[in-house]
């Protein structure tokens, strides 16, 4: 059975820690805290309102300890950016596979990720967007922004009244992507809006807007368990396996493209001119 480790116990690895511990896919065999928090060394169970888990709570320097006494084939991180990114080193240098779930690291950060499970030969997934619903979102509207060339974009972000990075990462991944689909679109940065407000789980949309038409693609997290099934769904596929790879490949999204091409396309002469 596949031994799973959650790092960061709030409102996201917290409630995965809840899931997980109902899931008899899974064993959910340690957490971890930042170093100093109070949560340290105390029994998950007690901190994530469930009864006595026997799990234990490892602050974020002792993640040596944490492996070595439990074992864990993965890592799940919803933490903060900068714990996050030593968390992933210490994991890799222990060949413990990393699905990397916390979000708001710089470019340069993220470029660090990548060259840590590079240089320990790790296994890495990284989602900024974990839900297998926002990876399809954001398949379903590269694919509309194509088709609908010409046509404005704009993607509007909500999520809860304390969530730090704005736009979150999800939108600002979405509209990277939907610029590079645009021809010269280093000179049409697409507009994001964003809204922190109660206690919305997550919310994506994107707006692709004619004259006079318009089509919305849009995603909603209805709780975090949402967030628990798609790291679920990533741990399986990076279980055992090293390489960089993200949320659409463990999905086969390129596949699935690729299959519906063939049995609707397949003997159409090719009439697709792409710009
Ligand atoms: N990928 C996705 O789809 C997705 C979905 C939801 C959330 N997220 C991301 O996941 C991250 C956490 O979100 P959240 O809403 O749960 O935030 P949160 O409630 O602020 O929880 C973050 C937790 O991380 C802990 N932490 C801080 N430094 C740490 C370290 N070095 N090692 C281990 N734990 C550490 C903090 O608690 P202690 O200091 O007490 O340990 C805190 O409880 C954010 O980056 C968020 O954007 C991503």
């Amino acid at each position: 059975m596949m031994k799973v480790c959650i790092s960061g116990l709030g409102r996201a690895g917290g409630q995965i820690a809840r899931y997980l511990l109902h899931c008899s896919r899974v064993q959910l065999v340690s957490a971890i805290c930042s170093p100093g928090s109070i949560k340290a060394e105390r029994d998950l169970g007690e901190i994530i309102g469930a009864s006595s888990t026997g799990i234990r709570i490892y602050p974020a320097d002792q993640i040596e300890a944490c492996v070595f006494n439990t074992r864990p084939d993965l890592v799940l991180d919803f933490s903060s950016p900068s714990g996050a990114l030593k968390n992933a080193e210490a994991f890799f240098a222990l060949n413990v596979r990393v699905v990397m779930g916390t979000t708001g690291f710089s470019h340069k950060e993220e470029a660090e990720l990548y060259a840590l499970a590079d240089r320990y030969g790790g296994g890495l997934i990284y989602a900024p967007n974990i839900t297998r619903g926002v990876s399809t979102l954001m398949f379903l509207s590269e694919l509309a922004s194509r088709i609908l060339a010409g046509y404005d974009m704009e993607i509007i972000e909500m999520h809860h009244s304390r969530k730090v990075d704005i736009p979150s990462g999800t939108a600002a991944k979405l509209a990277n992507r939907l610029q590079q689909m645009i021809p010269d679109g280093t000179d049409h940065p697409i507009p994001v809006a964003s809204v922190r407000a109660g206690g919305i789980v997550g919310c994506h949309k994107v707006m692709l807007v004619g004259e006079n038409d318009m089509i919305e693609i849009s995603h909603q997290s209805f709780s975090r368990d949402a967030f628990a099934e798609g790291a679920l769904y990533a741990a399986d596929f990076i279980y055992n396996k090293t390489g960089i790879y993200e949320m659409k490949d463990a999905m086969n999204l390129e596949g699935v493209l690729m299959e519906y091409l063939d049995r609707n396309f397949k003997d159409e002469p090719c009439h697709v001119a792409l710009m």
